[in-house]
């Protein structure tokens, strides 16, 4: 704040008289300097500190964007629970038992309206999609040209997904998400498939929820193992491995991106 001079911050201030006095309604998306620090500082040391109550909780969030973001853009509809006028996305099959981190959303949407009442953000959606969130959102069993196919719907380019996938450089997944990909599947290293064995039982419905690194390497540091990883075929998920497996984004992986 020291560098703000006191000028700066009175005409600030007459700003947000403006915008609390003529919008009651709607909010704004403009940053006036003093609300923008009060709005950030508010989200980041929300978000900080339930990272550092829980590391894995910054690959929630940040799965929980890319859930709500496929399902009509980042409206929030993902936070909406059922009404009369539709079913929402909770219990869509990607989002039902793992989607992570809606109470923390929760607490910080308390402490920025109470930090910066009614004036700065966006209004939520008023309706979500379970079907929506079904079709839209990729399956851990999806084929390279699947995957290719649901990122294109969003708008998204070939390499945007091979970008965006590197996410899988954090957090975990659930055997449910990976048991075929380490039975069944050829295209993965045979000890790190034996080692994913030993907590991921091959019967269905045992051990589904045990949990396994993404990234077996770092799961909470944000680097590029992903794709290294990949490159030794030591990716977790079928559609992870799908893009170092002879096809189109190999090259991509290499770079890194
Ligand atoms: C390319 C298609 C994608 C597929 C098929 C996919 C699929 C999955 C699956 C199956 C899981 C494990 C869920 C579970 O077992 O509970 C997962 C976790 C995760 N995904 Fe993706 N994902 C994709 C793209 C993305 C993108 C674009 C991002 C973000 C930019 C992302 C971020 C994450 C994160 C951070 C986790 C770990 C979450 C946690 O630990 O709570 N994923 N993903
Ligand atoms: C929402 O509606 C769907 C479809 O009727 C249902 O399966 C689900 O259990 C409902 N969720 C809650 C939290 O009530
Ligand atoms: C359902 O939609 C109608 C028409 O848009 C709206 O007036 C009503 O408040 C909605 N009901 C709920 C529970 O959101
Ligand atoms: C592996 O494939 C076989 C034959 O398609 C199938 O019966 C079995 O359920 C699969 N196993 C897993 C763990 O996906």
């Amino acid at each position: 704040l020291s560098s703000f001079s006191s000028m700066a911050v009175i005409v600030s201030m007459a700003l947000l008289l403006l915008l609390v006095k003529s919008s009651s309604a709607q909010l704004s998306t403009n940053l006036y300097p003093l609300l923008a620090l009060s709005y950030f500082s508010t989200v980041k040391s929300g978000v900080q500190s339930a990272i550092s109550a829980e590391k894995r909780m910054g690959a929630s969030l940040l799965r929980l964007f890319f859930h709500d973001c496929f399902v009509d853009g980042c409206d929030g509809s993902i936070l909406l629970d059922n009404t009369s006028n539709f079913t929402g996305e909770k219990d869509a099959l990607p989002n039902k038992n793992s989607v992570r981190g809606f109470d923390v959303i929760d607490k910080i949407k308390k402490q920025v309206e109470k930090a910066c009442p009614g004036v700065l953000g966006r209004r939520d959606s008023t309706t979500a999609s379970e079907s929506a969130a079904n079709n839209n959102i990729p399956p851990p069993s999806s084929s390279l040209s699947n995957l290719i196919s649901k990122f294109s719907a969003q708008g998204l380019s070939p390499k945007r997904h091979d970008c965006l996938s590197g996410a899988h450089t954090l957090g975990k997944a659930r055997c449910i998400s990976f048991r075929a990909h380490i039975y069944n599947d050829s295209d993965i290293d045979n000890s790190f498939a034996k080692t994913r064995r030993a907590n991921c039982p091959s019967k269905s419905g045992s051990g589904d929820n045990n949990l396994a690194p993404l990234d077996f390497e770092t799961d909470t540091e944000f680097d590029n193992y992903y794709y290294k990883n990949l490159i030794i075929k030591k990716g977790l998920l079928h559609s992870d491995q799908e893009l170092f497996n002879g096809g189109s984004a190999d090259s991509q992986v290499k770079s890194s991106c």
